[in-house]
């Protein structure tokens, strides 16, 4: 049976009762079949699994975004029952940030471009928050998608830089049929809008640039953030109606 943990504290007495290796998988809920990789990878390769769910107002910068977030309790504990999930930390606001968000982790170069640029502080509050869960859960390894690659690299390097004591994991990107990135917000989409997001993936896989792709993507109706080459790899970020989708290939 799976164990739900509320506070901090409540969590780190079961930790310390628990021995061998920890795969934590953390994330905001509204889990699809793109956590559940995670999840079966973390099953696969550790004693333990631990799944924290908390969606983390400090990364939003729009609050009509924090707002709208999906929230699926029910069907969220049933997926971590049947993948074996041993605990799910399930905590409050005050509980995480008892100094109300006075402190925070930020990185001030690679945290500015891409996502960073579009969304004023949202990458603090994600180092922030996942360096306190890091430091709740004492995971061996912890598992991220590589669809948020922007995120990952972050974390792998606040990691190095403040010598924490665990393995990062970076999963493949899960995918729908038609190629949709899967994700909590596609549960937003209308069903027209949800017919029509295929064409970001599209659009940044088939285009012989990252400019012809952000055109394309402008002349079918989306509003584009960014259609970016960075290294090897081809980022995107655009809005469809309300909701705002991210993505990324190797190029
Ligand atoms: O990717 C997410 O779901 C969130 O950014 C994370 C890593 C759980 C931090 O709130």
């Amino acid at each position: 049976m799976t164990q739900v943990l509320r506070s901090p504290s409540e969590f780190q007495a079961w930790r310390r009762k628990q021995s061998g290796t920890v795969g934590f998988v953390p994330t905001m809920g509204a889990l699809h079949t793109g956590h559940e990789e995670l999840i079966k990878q973390a099953r696969k390769n550790n004693d333990l699994v631990v799944l924290s769910i908390f969606v983390n107002p400090t990364q939003f910068n729009d609050p009509k975004d924090l707002e709208k977030y999906p929230q699926t309790w029910d069907q969220d504990l049933a997926m971590a029952e049947r993948n074996n999930v041993d605990a799910i930390f399930f905590p409050r606001y005050p509980d995480m940030y008892p100094d109300n968000y006075r402190y925070k982790v930020s990185e001030n170069e690679y945290s500015n471009l891409l996502d960073g640029a579009h969304r004023p502080g949202h990458f603090d509050g994600v180092l922030s928050v996942v360096m306190k869960l890091f430091n709740v859960v004492r995971p061996t390894k912890a598992y991220f998608g590589e669809k948020d690659f922007q995120q990952l690299t972050l974390i792998q390097g606040m990691v190095e830089s403040f010598f924490m004591d665990l393995e990062i994991v970076p999963v493949p990107t899960v995918r729908e049929e038609d190629g949709l990135a899967k994700s909590s917000r596609n549960l937003r989409l209308t069903p027209e809008e949800r017919k029509k997001a295929p064409a970001i993936f599209k659009a940044i896989t088939k285009s012989k640039s990252a400019e012809e792709a952000a055109a394309s993507l402008s002349a079918q109706g989306f509003i584009v953030d960014y259609v970016t080459d960075v290294g090897n790899r081809r980022f995107v970020a655009a809005k469809l109606g309300e909701v705002r989708l991210i993505d990324n290939v190797q190029i």
